[in-house]
């Protein structure tokens, strides 16, 4: 039997510095992250994953007095209701400043739980163990958090960061095969704005070996949270870069389209595919408008579309989508920005494109016309 490889520590400075641990079986870490102090500890964990909360829970139960909170599953977590419930029991609970949150569970988990956290007496600390690929390459890292309301996703919100994050490869064992795959479309992503080796490991692999336990699959999880630590020390709360790089907003590449595409789906598509979709479109875009070269812009769909991730879309007209991002959060004043590439790994900001250059682009990947 070979020797399971150490944890991996990837530090996140800034004002409020912390660790994000990847490895195998990391409740036994808890009880040091969370320190000398803490008496209470809540467990947000989303209510179909009680088996991985399980061992969580048993990890705490030694230690300190541990409030279990089942949350409704997946984007039906994301509500003020929901927040609101979990205030409650808080309040009964007696927690005070010096206790603890603990989130389990997807990136709807840790958004929610990350915002009753950092609302509970204007700020308590939060420890997310993320459970999917997306909430271990995205979510947990970097302090977003938030509910949904009526008008969209995400509205509500606040900037809090985590006291530690421990991502638990093995989850990814019972996560199904095509959340996986979801989850990809942001490591890719991730691969084009910062860190190209990700690209040459995705083109180098099997897709098929790409597995909770695989060797290759750790080191794309690994250089993903890198980029996305990177991106957040330097703009954590996404007021912009320097010399030229969009700073946290690079993030958000493929995500005007995706975020169009998610509505136009009634949210039925998942994330990381429309995320793809959108990677597609602004590779075309940026081709359209003469900043990236054929072998670039070809490069994203056969990426993306080795993972097993859609690359094409014709669900909407370009009207209906056009309007949807006019309207997006990341849009200023009426006028449309998209993170693009100037080359690989070099992103920027294409703002206010033309009409007939979004339309090309759509038509590229397969829209109707
Ligand atoms: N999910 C994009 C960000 O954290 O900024």
């Amino acid at each position: 039997m070979s020797t399971p490889a150490p944890d991996t520590v990837l530090h996140v400075g800034g004002a409020s510095p912390y660790d994000v641990v990847v490895g195998h079986d990391l409740a036994g870490r808890l009880p040091a992250i969370l320190g000398e102090g803490v008496q209470r500890v809540a467990l947000l964990y989303a209510g179909q994953l009680g088996h991985l909360a399980e061992p969580i829970a048993d990890a705490l139960v030694e230690h300190y007095d541990v409030l279990a909170l089942g949350l409704p599953d997946g984007e039906d977590a994301k509500s003020a209701a929901v927040a609101n419930d979990c205030w409650e029991a808080l309040g009964e609970k007696g927690f005070t400043r010096s206790d603890v949150v603990v989130t389990v569970g997807g990136g709807a988990t840790t958004d929610l739980g990350g915002f009753v956290a950092a609302c509970w007496l204007r700020g308590v600390r939060v420890v997310h163990v993320p459970t999917t690929l997306l909430g271990m390459v995205d979510a947990a890292v970097g302090g977003k958090t938030g509910v949904n309301t009526g008008a969209g996703k995400n509205l509500v919100g606040a900037f809090h960061e985590p006291a530690g994050v421990l991502c638990d490869l093995s989850t990814l064992r019972s996560l199904p095969r095509e959340e996986l795959v979801a989850g990809l479309g942001e490591v890719v992503k991730c691969g084009f704005i910062a860190d190209p080796v990700i690209l040459d490991l995705v083109e180098a692999t099997d897709p098929d070996e790409l597995t909770a336990d695989s060797p290759v699959l750790r080191e794309l999880v690994e250089r993903a949270i890198r980029v996305k630590i990177d991106v957040v020390v330097e703009d954590l709360k996404e007021t912009g870069g320097r010399d030229g790089h969009p700073g946290r907003e690079a993030l958000n590449y493929g995500h005007t389209l995706a975020h169009a595409i998610e509505r136009a789906e009634d949210y039925r598509i998942r994330h990381g595919e429309a995320v793809a979709i959108g990677c597609v479109y602004v590779a075309e875009l940026a081709r359209a408008t003469g900043r990236i070269d054929d072998a670039l812009a070809d490069r994203h769909a056969a990426v993306f579309g080795r993972v097993g991730l859609p690359t094409t879309y014709d669900g909407a007209s370009f009207e209906d989508l056009h309007a949807t991002m006019k309207v997006d959060k990341k849009s200023r004043g009426s006028q449309l920005r998209f993170v693009v590439l100037d080359e690989l790994a070099r992103p920027s900001i294409l703002a206010g494109p033309s009409e007939a250059d979004l339309r090309t682009a759509y038509a590229a990947i397969g829209g109707p016309a």
